[in-house]
C-alpha cells in the first residue's frame, strides 16, 4: 500500500498537480511542509509586534485605522496558516507550544526593533515587499492547502506594501527631517529584509528537497535578486538610495548583484540572538497568558452549544 501511496504521490509531483491533505504522502514531505508552513504562521503572528507598537502613535486617524487594519490581516494570515498546518496532522497546541517554549523558528526580521513612524513606512514596502516576492510562488505550492492560502495571503500583502511605500512617498516629499527620517528607515531594514529570503544556496540545506517536491519553485538567490531589482527602481521614485555601494546591474547574468550580506548577524538573530528576540518572544508569551480566559470562555461555550444540541 505504501508502495501504491508513493507511486500515486510522485505521479501527482510529476504532473505538476496537488497533494490534498487525504491523500498518502511521504513521512519527510509532511514533516518538512509542517516545519516550513508553522514558521511561516508563526512569523505572521510575532510579526504583528513592530508595527502594533506604533498604533497608538500613528500620526492621524487615518493613518491609524489603515495600521490597525493591515496588523489584523497579519493575525488571520497567521490564522489560515496555522489551520492548514493542522491539516498535515499536528495540533494547534502543539505548533503554538514550540512556539512559546523557543522550539519553533520565525522569521529574523521581526526581531529588529521599528523605530520611527517611518519604519512603518520601510516595513510595509521591504518587509511585505520581501514576503510578497518570497510567496507569490508559493501559490503554486504542491500542498493544496498552502497553496491557497498563500492566494489570499498576497493580496492583503500587496495591499501592505503599498500603503508602506506611500507612507515613505510622503515623508520623501516632506521636510528635510521627514526625508532624512526616511532614508534612515530604508538604511536599516534593507539589509534585514534581503535576509528574509533565507541562507544563500550554498548554504540552505531544505531548499533542493523543496524544490524537487515543488513546495518552493525558486531559490533563496534567485527570489533575493529578483527582489533588489524591483525595489531598486521604486526607490527612485521616492527620491531616495538603497544603502548598497555595490549594487550594479550585471550584463551577463542580466541580474542586479547585491552586496554580500552578513552572515554571521544572520545566524545570530535566528538562533535568538537579535536585538529584540528577548522582548518579542516575552510580548507573545504574555499575550498568550493574558488570552487565557478567551480559551476557557470559547470552550465552556462550546460545551453548552454541544450539550444543548445532545438534549
Ligand atoms: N529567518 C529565520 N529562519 C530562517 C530564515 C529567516 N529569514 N531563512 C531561513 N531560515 C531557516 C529555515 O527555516 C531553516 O530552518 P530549519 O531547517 O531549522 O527549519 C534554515 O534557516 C535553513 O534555511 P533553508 O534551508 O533555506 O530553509 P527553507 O528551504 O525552508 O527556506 C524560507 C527558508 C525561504 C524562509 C522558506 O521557508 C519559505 O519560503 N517560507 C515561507 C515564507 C515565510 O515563512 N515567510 C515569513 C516571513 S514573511 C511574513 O511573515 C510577513
Amino acid at each position: 500500500e505504501e508502495a501504491e501511496g508513493q507511486r500515486r504521490f510522485d505521479a501527482i509531483i510529476a504532473e505538476d498537480s496537488r497533494i490534498e491533505p487525504r491523500d498518502w504522502m511521504p513521512e519527510a514531505y509532511r514533516k518538512s511542509l509542517t516545519r516550513q508552513m508553522s514558521q511561516h504562521a508563526h512569523s505572521e503572528i510575532i510579526g504583528m509586534q513592530p508595527e502594533a507598537n506604533w498604533i497608538t502613535r500613528a500620526p492621524s486617524l487615518k493613518r491609524k485605522s489603515i495600521l490597525m487594519a493591515k496588523v489584523q490581516d497579519e493575525a488571520g494570515h497567521g490564522l489560515y496558516l496555522y489551520s492548514a498546518t493542522e491539516t498535515l496532522g499536528t495540533g494547534r497546541d502543539t505548533l503554538n507550544d514550540q512556539l512559546l517554549t523557543g522550539r519553533a523558528k520565525y522569521s529574523s526580521i521581526f526581531n529588529y526593533p521599528a523605530r520611527t513612524w517611518a519604519d512603518m513606512g520601510a516595513i510595509g514596502w521591504l518587509v511585505d515587499g520581501a514576503a510578497i516576492a518570497n510567496q507569490v510562488p508559493l501559490c503554486r505550492a504542491s500542498y493544496g492547502p498552502y497553496g491557497r492560502a498563500m492566494v489570499r495571503i498576497c493580496k492583503e500583502e500587496s495591499f501592505h506594501q503599498r500603503q508602506g511605500f506611500e507612507i515613505l512617498l510622503e515623508l520623501s516629499r516632506g521636510t528635510e527631517a521627514q526625508r532624512t527620517m526616511a532614508q534612515d528607515a530604508i538604511n536599516r531594514f534593507y539589509a534585514p529584509a534581503l535576509m528574509m529570503f533565507g541562507p544563500s544556496d550554498t548554504d540552505s540545506p531544505n531548499s533542493q528537497q523543496s524544490m524537487a517536491w515543488n513546495i518552493k519553485r525558486f531559490s533563496n538567490d534567485d527570489l533575493r535578486q529578483r527582489f533588489v531589482g524591483m525595489i531598486v527602481e521604486q526607490v527612485k521614485v521616492l527620491g531616495l538610495t538603497l544603502p548598497d555601494p555595490e549594487l550594479r546591474f550585471d550584463e551577463e547574468s542580466g541580474q542586479w548583484k547585491h552586496r554580500d550580506l552578513d552572515w554571521a548577524e544572520f545566524k545570530r538573530v535566528v538562533s535568538g540572538g537579535g536585538p529584540c528576540n528577548a522582548q518579542r518572544m516575552a510580548r507573545r508569551r504574555e499575550a498568550h497568558e493574558e488570552g487565557a480566559w478567551v480559551r476557557e470562555a470559547a470552550a465552556a461555550y462550546a460545551r453548552r452549544q454541544q450539550a444543548e444540541k445532545e438534549q
